[in-house]
């Protein structure tokens, strides 16, 4: 294509009836905002300009989405689509064209635009629409009975019986020549039942101007959907993650139950992969060959290496984790941390920005926390890094072959020298030698006589 693309996103809707005092756009429908999904998609576009139309809560929804390469555009009130488009006349290079997305409008792909851009020859607008079951609540395309071609676009508020009856449906997302949108825009106005300004109603000026108005249906309903209310955003969520999952299970995923899973991110699995019901993947998860994850789990960007098993309820986020490790269940990974392989990480183990090294072992109730931990170390029941004193954070390390019995505190800054061993119910506080048992408990003592206190009876 020749002429310059611009991208304009409607964003400056409050969203009544979301029923929240969040502006609509800023809901998140798989972990990122309806307006982060159509900004993403605009930007695969790579187009001159990329356009936001803000007004209802304008500043948290700049504040929301970064970068130099968006121009933000005020619509102070909202009186409509039409208004809101007029608002980026002065910003829309004078002989482009401009792509109309909407910020409700979440799922629009890649693929769907180019195909519509593909079709934008010299004059032409083009409509993307829709063939839908239940087309209540969405502008209607209105075609001439005999040749078929788009003649308007009618509101649901303002459609006849015989208008409500249309399953074609307009999506909202158009592309229309700038000159264009110069000549007809100003000529919109605003007597429908909403009183507001439709960008919808350019149509007919275009039809009545002679200009050729085409049209493309988009290829998944789910595209196309709009966000207006929370059941609508709890329905598309769930068409969503079902669109995931099935992709994974075409890649060979094991997923026990597909429409159990959560993907807010980007999930990448090598073979062989298996994962149990209520999992939930947010930011970027890569799981290596033959890896197991239990139910209920749930990973933030998190690198997982072959054959790993992850057991049920296990919390990780910022994590790297080694091959044929053991993680669970209830375990809690939380950033910075770094397991190589055969690590075991066992119930309600608690490790937080550390790195501990091939085939050690913590397996029931522990702190882990800024420490280094070497080879082949065995982490007793218990055993707590105390890594704050109150004000600053400090490190704790445990060399090669170091045996920790239960219930051990190690207070930090403090070194467990290699071959270490350390009594159950320790409080470490200086460097120990190398090779030997340190203890610090008092020695054990009866009390003969000794009674145990009695209520008085009464
Ligand atoms: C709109 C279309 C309808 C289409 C449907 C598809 C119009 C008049 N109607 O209806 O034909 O079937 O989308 O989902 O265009 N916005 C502004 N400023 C405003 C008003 C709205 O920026 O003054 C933004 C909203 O933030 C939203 C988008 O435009 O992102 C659509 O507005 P909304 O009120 O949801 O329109 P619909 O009634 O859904
Ligand atoms: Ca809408």
């Amino acid at each position: 294509m020749t002429k310059k693309l611009n991208v304009v996103i409607l964003a400056a809707g409050e969203g009544k009836r979301m029923r929240s005092f969040l502006p609509k756009v800023l809901h998140t429908l798989a972990g990122r905002s309806l307006l982060m999904h159509v900004t993403t998609t605009a930007r695969l576009l790579s187009p001159d300009k990329i356009c936001i139309v803000i007004g209802h809560g304008g500043e948290i929804v700049k504040q929301s989405v970064a970068g130099d390469d968006l121009t933000w555009v005020l619509q102070p009130q909202q009186l409509g689509t039409g208004h809101a488009l007029m608002q980026t006349l002065p910003h829309l290079d004078r002989d482009g064209l401009t792509l109309v997305l909407y910020g409700d409008v979440p799922l629009i792909s890649i693929q769907t635009l180019r195909e519509l851009i593909a079709k934008a020859e010299e004059k032409y607008c083009v409509l993307l629409t829709a063939e839908v079951e239940n087309p209540f609540g969405y502008g209607r395309i209105v075609r001439d009975s005999d040749t078929k071609t788009i003649k308007a676009i009618v509101e649901q508020k303002d459609a006849n019986t015989e208008q409500q009856e249309i399953h074609e449906i307009n999506t909202g997302i158009m592309l229309i020549p700038n000159d264009y949108l110069h000549n007809w825009l100003p000529k919109i106005e605003n007597k429908n039942t909403q009183h507001e300004y439709y960008l919808t109603d350019i149509i007919a000026l275009a039809v009545r101007q002679s200009a050729q108005v085409a049209s493309l249906q988009a290829a998944n309903l789910w595209e196309v959907m709009g966000i207006n209310n929370k059941s609508q955003l709890a329905e598309l969520e769930r068409i969503y993650q079902r669109h995931c999952a099935d992709k994974l299970l075409h890649l060979g995923v094991s997923l026990i139950d597909p429409s159990r899973i959560d993907i807010r991110g980007e999930l990448v699995c090598g073979s062989d992969v298996e994962i149990d019901v209520g999992c939930i993947f947010e930011g970027r998860v890569k799981l290596g060959d033959s890896v197991q994850v239990g139910a209920h789990c749930i990973l933030k960007n998190v690198i997982v290496d072959a054959d790993t098993t992850i057991l049920p309820y296990s919390m990780i986020e910022d994590t790297e984790i080694g091959g044929s490790c053991k993680i669970g269940p209830y375990a809690r990974i939380r950033p910075g941390t770094k397991l190589s392989n055969k690590v075991h990480i066992g119930n309600f183990v608690e490790v937080k920005n550390s790195q501990i090294a091939l085939g050690s072992k913590a397996n029931h109730l522990s702190y882990i926390g800024d420490s280094i931990v070497g080879k082949n170390v065995n982490i007793g029941a218990g055993t707590i890094t105390c890594n704050y004193d109150g004000a600053n954070k400090h490190q704790t390390i445990i060399e090669d072959d170091v045996f920790i019995g239960s219930d051990t505190q190690l207070i930090a800054p403090v070194r467990i020298s290699k071959g270490s061993t350390i009594g159950a119910g320790s409080t470490i506080t200086k460097e120990t030698p190398e090779g030997q048992l340190t203890l610090s408990r008092s020695k054990q003592i009866s009390v003969a006589g000794w009674k145990r206190p009695q209520k008085p009876k009464v």
